[in-house]
Formats: structure tokens, C-alpha cells, sequence
């Protein structure tokens, strides 16, 4: 099953990716995951990505397009993969159709997690991050708490806040959203593949209506 994860950021693609994951064992493709592992071994690909992470703006489609198209040559990908975070823009999504195209494959699901602009605002200014880059968990001081502050409930890792959730990036990432990704949303409406799931609510039932509209 080859997925599709669209939602504003904060809307909860990587928490539902992780959790999807597990289930039914397909792999999560996070473009924003690749370009801070990247960042973390001190690339040429990973410092320029960050010049426009630390901003909230789009890392350039070229670079982008690059990468998924590398990581989707590897060989863990017979059973489907979720891409989490691309495309984020039209030709991202024409530049996905085509490699597909290449390969006689194509897109089975495009899944729109659907949150309000506030409610992503409250999620990504409490969120923490596991530091342990194979584990990646994400919890929120408030709505989602690790069990002991500031450690990892899944692997003892240290939990840290991403460079780019400070008040003034979150509301540029926004704003980014809302011109150059949501158009999305048309684009897979109209090849019937758009599957629309609210994002607001428990994290369980989130994930039960996701599995309902992939079954
Ligand atoms: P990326 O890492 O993809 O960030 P994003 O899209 O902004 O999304 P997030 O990861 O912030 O949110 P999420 O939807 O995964 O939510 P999460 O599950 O963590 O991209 C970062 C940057 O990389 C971009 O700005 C760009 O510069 C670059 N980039 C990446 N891909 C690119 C591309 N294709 N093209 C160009 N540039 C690209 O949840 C958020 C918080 O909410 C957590 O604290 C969680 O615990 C909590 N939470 C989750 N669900 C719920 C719930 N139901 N109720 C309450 N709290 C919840
Ligand atoms: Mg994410
Ligand atoms: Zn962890």
C-alpha cells in the first residue's frame, strides 16, 4: 500500500505514521526526518536544507524531489511505504506521479489529516522530540506526556524542541502550508484519492478512522 500523508504541520503525520507503522509494517518516508539526519552527519545536503528549515519555508523541490526519488530505489519497500510530508507542492506531486509512472505503480491513498491553523499552533509549541534518531517518538507537555519528563518512554532516549517550533517559524510554516501545500488537496480530490480524516481528538481515534478509510 503506497500512502500519502497530507495535513498542515503539527497535524500529527509523524505520531499516525509511527503508530501505522507498527501495525501494519510499512515503512514511514518523513522528507523532514531525512533532512535533520541528514543535519545531524553534517552533509552538504543537510546544512543547505536547514538554511530554509530554521526559516519555515521550503527546502527547494529539486533537492527534495532527489532524495524521495533515492529513497524509494531502496529494497524495504515491497509491502507500500507512507511518504509523511511529501510532495508539499505541485510539481513535487507531478515529480512523485512520474517516478511512479516509471515503475507502473502509483499512489493507492492520499490521507488529509485535517486540524485548524490554532490547534496546530498549541500542538507544535508543546511538542518534544526523541533524540534518538531509529525511535524519532513524538509526545506534547500537555496532551500527549512521556511518562517521565523529558525521557523517551519507548527507548530512554532524551527528548528535545525541534529548532523550527518557535512561535514566529510555526506561523511562517502556516502560512506555507496554506499557499503552497494545500492546493493538494484538489490535486488528489480530483483523481479520487483524497480520503479526509478530522485530526482533532483523542490520538486513538484519529489512528481508528485512519485505518477505516485505508481498509
Ligand atoms: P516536517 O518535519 O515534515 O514538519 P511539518 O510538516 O511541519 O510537520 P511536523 O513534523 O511539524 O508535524 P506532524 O504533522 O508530523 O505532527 P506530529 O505527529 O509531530 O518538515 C520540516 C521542514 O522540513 C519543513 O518546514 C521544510 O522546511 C522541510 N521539508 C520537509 N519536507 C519537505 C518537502 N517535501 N518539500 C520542501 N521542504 C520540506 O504532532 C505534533 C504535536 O502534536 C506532537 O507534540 C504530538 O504529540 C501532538 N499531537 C499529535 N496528535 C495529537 C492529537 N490528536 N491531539 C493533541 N496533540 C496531538
Ligand atoms: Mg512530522
Ligand atoms: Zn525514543
Amino acid at each position: 500500500m503506497r500512502i500519502v500523508l497530507l495535513g498542515g504541520p503539527g497535524s500529527g503525520k509523524g505520531t499516525q505514521a509511527k503508530m501505522l507503522t507498527e501495525k501494519i509494517g510499512v515503512p514511514q518516508i518523513s522528507t523532514g526526518d531525512i533532512f535533520r539526519a541528514a543535519l545531524k552527519e553534517g552533509t552538504p545536503m543537510g546544512l543547505k536544507a536547514k538554511t530554509y528549515m530554521d526559516k519555515g519555508e521550503l527546502v527547494p523541490d529539486d533537492v527534495v524531489i532527489g532524495v524521495v526519488e533515492e529513497r524509494l530505489s531502496k529494497p524495504d519497500l515491497d509491502k507500500g511505504y507512507m511518504l509523511d510530508g511529501f510532495p508539499r507542492t505541485l510539481p513535487q506531486a507531478e515529480a512523485l506521479d512520474n517516478i511512479l509512472n516509471a515503475r507502473q505503480t502509483s499512489i493507492d491513498h492520499a490521507v488529509l489529516v485535517d486540524v485548524p491553523d490554532e490547534e496546530l499552533v498549541a500542538r507544535l509549541s508543546g511538542r518534544r522530540t526523541c533524540r534518538n534518531s531509529d525511535c524519532g517518538a513524538m509526545y506534547h507537555v500537555m496532551f500527549n506526556p512521556p511518562k517521565k519528563e523529558g525521557i523517551c518512554d519507548k527507548c530512554g532516549g532524551e527528548l528535545y524542541q525541534r529548532d523550527d517550533d518557535s512561535e514566529a517559524t510555526i506561523r511562517e510554516r502556516l502560512t506555507v502550508y496554506n499557499n503552497q501545500t494545500a492546493p493538494l488537496i484538489d490535486y488528489y480530490e480530483t483523481k479520487g484519492l483524497l480520503r479526509r480524516v478530522k485530526g482533532v481528538g483523542p490520538i486513538n481515534e484519529i489512528f481508528a478512522a485512519i485505518e477505516k478509510v485505508l481498509a
